[in-house]
């Protein structure tokens, strides 16, 4: 039986990989030592896999078919695109395919990939907190970008689905969740650039609380209006927080990034039993 020994939400930017000195020290320092102390309790947890749930920004789905949801069950993964090293990280197919056929048995569809890549949305947050690339993933992408999108319980429950699915794995392996993408942020059009740093506070709050109501309770529209257009990654933060129960989460750094056209908050939720 798997268990799940912690979860991380990350905001991701390919600019805080690729374009470092677009952030004065200090700022960037905060951010980067927040992300080391991730890669430091990750290290201490020896998980077996990492189920990363991410996006994806034009560079591997495309309109030929574009699914909500869809997992990897590949050997091996690649990274691909926007300017950040061309990582590979091993995968677990048996996981993988344990946890697609969990998914079906719970009323979830995702489609499966041997093939996908992945872009900052995974490689991102990777590249801080395991840069040796030397835990197998399983990554879970789900559509943050383009509509239309599942609504937010949808995510949520996304979540609630893979923890079942590793509680039932076979296998006593150890994982760790973690969640990329979000807070707000605008791109592209009038507002690029835009940041809503009240929004994003209020949203780790109630992330933080376990406001499940709270979190699932905007429309597309309203996202966009408080959050922006990346806004909609707070998807994958919920699913993170489906995955953990009741257990409080622990905010563990923001900052309004503006230069890297984030607002940029991790959290990290210890699950209420580690065995
Ligand atoms: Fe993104």
């Amino acid at each position: 039986m798997g268990q799940i020994v912690a979860g991380y939400a990350i905001s991701h930017s390919s600019m805080m990989v690729s374009q470092p000195e677009l952030v004065e020290p200090e700022v960037r320092g905060r951010c980067y030592a927040a992300l080391e102390r991730v890669r430091e309790e990750i290290a201490a947890l020896a998980p077996d896999c990492l189920v990363v749930v991410g996006g994806d920004h034009f560079n591997n789905f495309f309109y030929d078919l574009y699914p909500q949801w869809c997992v990897g069950r590949a050997e091996e993964y690649s990274g691909w695109a926007d300017n950040i090293p061309m990582y590979k990280a091993t995968g677990d197919p048996i996981l993988s395919n344990h946890i697609i056929s969990s998914l079906l048995e719970q009323g979830f569809e995702p489609a499966f990939s041997n093939e996908m890549k992945l872009d900052h949305a995974f490689f991102g947050p990777l590249h801080f907190v395991t840069p040796k690339m030397d835990i197998p993933i399983v990554p879970v992408f789900q559509n943050t970008i383009t509509y239309p999108l599942a609504t937010l319980k949808r995510s949520l429950a996304l979540g609630e689905a893979l923890a079942n699915a590793i509680a039932s794995s076979p296998d006593d392996k150890r994982i760790v969740i973690i969640g990329s993408g979000g807070l707000s942020h605008w791109l592209g059009g009038p507002e690029h650039g835009r940041l809503n740093p009240e929004f994003d506070h209020e949203f780790m709050r109630r992330f933080a609380a376990n406001d499940r109501e709270w979190l699932t309770s905007f429309t597309d529209d309203e996202i966009i209006e408080l959050a922006g257009n990346g806004g909609h990654e707070i998807r994958n933060w919920l699913t993170v927080r489906g995955a953990l129960g009741n257990a409080p989460a622990e905010s563990i750094y923001y900052d309004p990034l503006y230069p890297w056209y984030v607002g940029a908050g991790i959290s990290h939720i210890e699950p209420e039993t580690v065995a």
